[in-house]
């Protein structure tokens, strides 16, 4: 996490502040970073929402969400001094005096300051409103500074390429690239940026990186929860485009790209680039061959009866939408030539786990001869939620009069470090705060990504899935995910 504190005054503008991301993510992100004395000494949290509520009303209502989501405690000393930061601002999206008002209001704060703030845009709206919202920005020249105003948009950052690349284009009309914060909250994650500290920060693991050394790369994200209140978004999305195309790619990348040349933002981005660019594309014919869709029926999680995707609300009985997608990815570049990079995902999985394994390839020989049905290859992995830690399995004798071994693993827990660890957002947002791109896609970032997938995508759009549901609830996915891997003599760690 950034060490840094944001010095100079800000006002940070979040377009749908009564949202369920603000409530759950956003202001105890701000509440958290208020508490560890991040934020800048001056600034103001202007809340955007279309309903008449008054200020009393939308704070009592932040703090109680804080009751639930934040990650520290509420005192009432800490909410009194952080309360008086915020103001509840009615707005209408399409409203070009809206803007009018809100440009009014960014002066008056100003004021205050003393000097220009920076200022700082959130758009935590749904995508249909990203341009309208950029446009009326533009016209009431309300970032007029690009030395100091930025904005944050959330994802999905479009649908396939060629909308993310209207975006851009539109985007661009009224940011500079370097102004713009497109956030993949996975990139916060402490265990997701460790990757780079681990393999960068150490001489014993990047000699060992690279086809001569692993046999295959596996990055799992499954998660419990199903689609919740968000069955409207999810039928139009679907694990490809939820998951694979932004937080697994993002994982893949760190995982895969070459080592930079700084940290400067500009660096690692241009790496992540790399790695994107050198997946392999395959043609249409090829998809059912490198990815696997699935779509959970209904069945048992953690001891509770579940439904099917199907039955969820806002789905259609005959939704084609999936909800688990496994594919095989190859990156055609001299480190990891012939490697299989496997990553999948899901909802109503068996268990909430996140979770990257690096497979090292066998011994050429065996020395041990008598006890070779005991030899497993060694194994990292990166552990990324709920359990956050570092595993290497390796071999070691069994304690005893004989020469038998026995596979062993050796952990760094970071709970044991620390057992209270920042929140993605607290990470991304104290970054948008400071300037520091390093953690947000940029827009080749997001286009190559869509590039990726866009052969299964057009396949999936395209094809009705007859075996749908495919899967239990409380499963590891469809059977044809397991025969992805074997295939090829792997296993699903
Ligand atoms: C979001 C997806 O980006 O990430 C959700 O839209 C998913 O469908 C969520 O549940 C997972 O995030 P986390 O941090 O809970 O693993």
């Amino acid at each position: 996490m950034n060490e840094n504190k944001a010095s100079h005054p800000t006002t940070i503008i979040i377009f749908g502040a009564t949202g369920d991301l603000a409530k759950r993510k956003l202001f105890p992100a701000f509440y958290n970073l208020y508490i560890d004395g991040r934020m800048p000494k001056g600034f103001n949290i202007l809340a955007l929402g279309r309903a008449d509520n008054t200020n009393e009303y939308f704070k009592n209502y932040i703090k109680e969400n804080l009751e639930n989501f934040s990650r520290k405690k509420i005192t009432s000393e800490d909410w009194a001094g952080f309360q008086a930061h915020i103001t509840y601002f009615q707005n209408q999206l399409d409203e070009e005096s809206s803007y009018k008002n809100l440009h009014q209001k960014l002066e008056e704060f100003d004021k205050i300051y003393g000097t220009r703030g920076n200022r700082l845009f959130y758009l935590s709206i749904g995508p249909n409103f990203v341009s309208t919202i950029s446009n009326h920005i533009k016209n009431t020249s309300l970032a007029s500074d690009a030395k100091k105003d930025r904005i944050i948009i959330e994802k999905p950052f479009g649908h396939d390429k060629q909308s993310a690349m209207e975006l851009n284009s539109l985007l661009a009309e009224t940011f500079e690239e370097e102004q713009i914060y497109r956030i993949d909250h996975y990139l916060g994650k402490e265990t997701v940026q460790n990757i780079l500290a681990f393999r960068f920060g150490n001489s014993i693991f990047e000699p060992l990186w690279d086809h001569k050394h692993i046999e295959s790369v596996q990055i799992t994200v499954a998660e419990e929860v199903g689609v919740e209140t968000r069955g409207a978004f999810y039928e139009q999305t679907g694990a490809l485009k939820d998951m694979i195309q932004n937080h697994l790619l993002q994982i893949l990348c760190m995982v895969a790209m070459e080592p930079p040349a700084s940290l400067e933002s500009g660096e690692i981005r241009d790496r992540k680039v790399d790695v994107l660019k050198s997946i392999r594309r395959i043609s249409s014919d090829q998809v059912d061959h490198y990815a696997v869709r699935g779509q959970y029926g209904k069945g048992i999680v953690n001891g509770v009866e579940a439904k099917g995707y199907r039955q969820e609300d806002g789905i259609a009985e005959d939704s084609n939408t999936e909800t688990f997608a496994a594919v095989k990815f190859y990156l055609d570049n001299e480190r990891w030539q012939d490697v299989p990079f496997y990553v999948r995902t899901g909802k109503k999985m068996k268990e909430k786990h996140s979770y990257i394994t690096i497979q090292f390839k066998p011994l050429p020989h065996s020395t041990f001869s008598e006890s070779s049905q005991h030899l497993s290859a060694n194994r990292l992995i990166i552990n990324i939620q709920p359990l956050m830690d570092i595993r290497l399995q390796f071999m070691a004798k069994k304690p005893g009069l004989s020469l038998v071994l026995k596979p062993v693993e050796m952990i760094f827990d970071n709970f044991a470090c620390q057992e209270d660890t920042p929140e993605a957002y607290e990470t991304l947002l104290l970054d948008a705060l400071l300037g520091d791109l390093t953690l947000f896609m940029r827009s080749d970032q997001v286009e190559e990504a869509w590039d990726v997938v866009k052969t299964i995508q057009e396949a999936w759009e395209t094809t009705k899935d007859s075996s749908f549901p495919n899967y239990e609830a409380g499963s590891w996915g469809p059977k044809e995910s397991i025969a992805l891997v074997e295939r090829q003599g792997h296993n699903w760690v």
